[in-house]
């Protein structure tokens, strides 16, 4: 079987609902996390234009542990309230970060990355892990990107 999910949007909703629409594709009738995670870092990182990381940490005992992903080797584990994954972790809200270089303890996994948007992933209040997107432009991720992010995590919360 062959996947060619081929996404090219006029606007930044459609593109969302287009990469939704392909997420959720990805992931019906499959219970592996690992799988549904792997698909879908690979479908957002081939969909979005400017991006450099695409990826997935997990809570694991209250520690967030590298997931599947998109883009060059990143940092294994971050502890909560640490750098922008573990702050979304902590405060279970989504982190939109402009400017990376700006935001208190930032960990930097690949110096290109300058710009982040990450979604963390809660299932019946309990928090699963987050998905972290890297851009290498500045305030790459719009009101609109993180509208379509948060959609798109809800999708994942589902199948985690
Ligand atoms: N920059 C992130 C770490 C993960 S990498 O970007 C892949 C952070 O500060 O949480």
């Amino acid at each position: 079987m062959t996947y060619d999910f081929r996404i090219e949007a006029a606007d930044t909703a459609t593109l969302y609902s287009d990469l939704a629409f392909a997420v959720q594709g990805l992931v019906t009738g499959e219970s592996d996390a690992v799988a549904n995670m792997a698909n879908v870092a690979a479908v957002i990182f081939e969909t979005l234009p400017d991006v450099n990381w695409v990826g997935f940490y997990r809570n694991i005992g209250g520690e967030l542990v590298l997931g599947p992903f998109q883009g060059r080797p990143a940092c294994i584990r971050i502890p909560f309230g640490t750098g922008v994954c573990g702050v979304a972790a902590e405060t279970r809200k989504v982190q939109r970060v402009e400017d990376v270089h700006a935001f208190e303890n930032h960990i930097a996994c690949d110096s290109a990355s300058n710009s982040e948007i990450v979604v963390p992933l809660i299932r019946d209040g309990e928090l699963l892990g987050v998905l972290d997107i890297d851009s290498p432009k500045k305030g790459r991720f719009s009101e609109e990107d993180e509208a379509g992010c948060v959609k798109l995590g809800e999708i994942l919360s589902g199948v985690l």
